[in-house]
């Protein structure tokens, strides 16, 4: 049996270059790969810890399924399935009891969303990371692909799975993170803060037409100097640039500096914008006739939570026997 991988997004907005090459571009290769057995599901309950209307919150979620569709996720190869139609929450509980609260209180994700939106510091946002370890755990996976700021989250999934199996006995593996080369994009606009949904400023979404890229690129901040050369430490807006274009063209940074020699930053962004309309539009065609499909992507849902519900409820059944629920 092939190890199993499990990965979600929150269907929160559109996606940007952060999530794309920290998370989506990898989750495509893992699949393709044909080493692992890949769920991927869109995390509409988590996205309920923030406010957006029914309908916008609709529309998002058709979105990142389209998205993950778009960008190559294939339900023939992989189990794609919105959380909210799986037991994940009923794990969820369980693992509430186990969690003391001094460890969600810690989560960096959480002191952040606190701090920027202090009017709605709701209990599902405290509980996100054990809702996430539930996630995960109900499935069982070796792998968990994901950007470096769900690491925490991960920890404490980990955390969980060893106290269950010396508790109950074994039952869990203790999944590892799968990083990709870009863990952490940085903000085009602050290269001292990660990209981020919740700064739309910095962002540079995958789903901006041609004329927004090359207009953000050309507005992408630079570094003191002209030479476009990698070092995070003392160029960390350029190298966050070089890298972007690294992973889009597959060139090594030797020779992306190498082609640069002696030409400015302008130039290198300008080509660097170029090279961003061409990588996605191709994706942003599919996702424009998928998004037509409406029928299609909820058919890809129902099936792919056929799926994942089979193998969640005969681990739940398991875990509950352990713990003397069943009599
Ligand atoms: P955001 O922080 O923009 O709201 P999410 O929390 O929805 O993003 O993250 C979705 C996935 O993308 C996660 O696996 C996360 O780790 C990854 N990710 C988010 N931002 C970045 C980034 N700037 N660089 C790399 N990966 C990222
Ligand atoms: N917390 C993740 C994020 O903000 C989304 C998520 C929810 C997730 N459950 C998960 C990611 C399980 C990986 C595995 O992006």
């Amino acid at each position: 049996m092939k190890p199993v991988l499990i990965s979600g997004m929150q269907p929160t907005g559109h996606l940007h270059l952060g999530n794309y090459l920290g998370a989506l571009k990898n989750f495509v290769n893992l699949q393709n790969s044909g080493r692992y057995e890949c769920f991927f599901f869109v995390a509409d309950y988590h996205s309920l810890t923030e406010h957006f209307e029914p309908e916008e919150r609709r529309n998002y979620i058709l979105d990142l399924v389209a998205t993950y569709l778009a960008a190559g996720l294939d339900p023939k190869k992989s189990t794609l399935f919105l959380q909210s139609t799986t037991h994940n929450t009923e794990l969820g509980w369980i693992f509430n009891t186990m969690t003391p609260f001094g460890e969600l209180r810690r989560m960096t994700q959480f002191k952040d969303k606190s701090e920027s939106d202090p009017h709605n510091i709701n209990v599902g946002l405290f509980d996100y990371p054990v809702l996430m370890a539930a996630d995960i755990l109900l499935y069982n996976p070796s792998y968990v692909p994901v950007g470096e700021d769900q690491l925490q989250h991960l920890e404490l999934t980990r955390t969980l799975a060893r106290k269950f199996n010396t508790k109950f006995g074994k039952t869990f593996n203790e999944p590892q993170p799968l990083l990709t080369e870009v863990p952490r994009l940085m903000s085009l606009d602050d290269a001292a803060r990660k990209m981020s949904k919740s700064r739309p400023a910095g962002c540079l979404f995958i789903d901006d037409t041609p004329d927004m890229i090359r207009e953000k690129m050309k507005r992408a901040v630079t570094d003191s100097g002209k030479e476009v050369r990698y070092d995070p430490k003392t160029k960390q807006a350029v190298s966050n640039l070089i890298l972007i274009y690294a992973t889009l063209s597959g060139q090594s940074i030797k020779k992306i500096e190498k082609n640069y020699e002696g030409k400015g930053y302008g130039e290198f962004k300008r080509d660097l914008g170029e090279l961003i309309v061409k990588f996605f539009a191709p994706f942003q065609k599919k996702k424009k006739t998928l998004l037509k499909k409406q029928v299609l992507v909820k058919r890809v849902l129902t099936r792919g939570a056929q799926k994942a519900n089979k193998i969640g409820l005969q681990k739940l059944s398991e875990i509950k026997k352990k713990m003397g629920l069943v009599i």
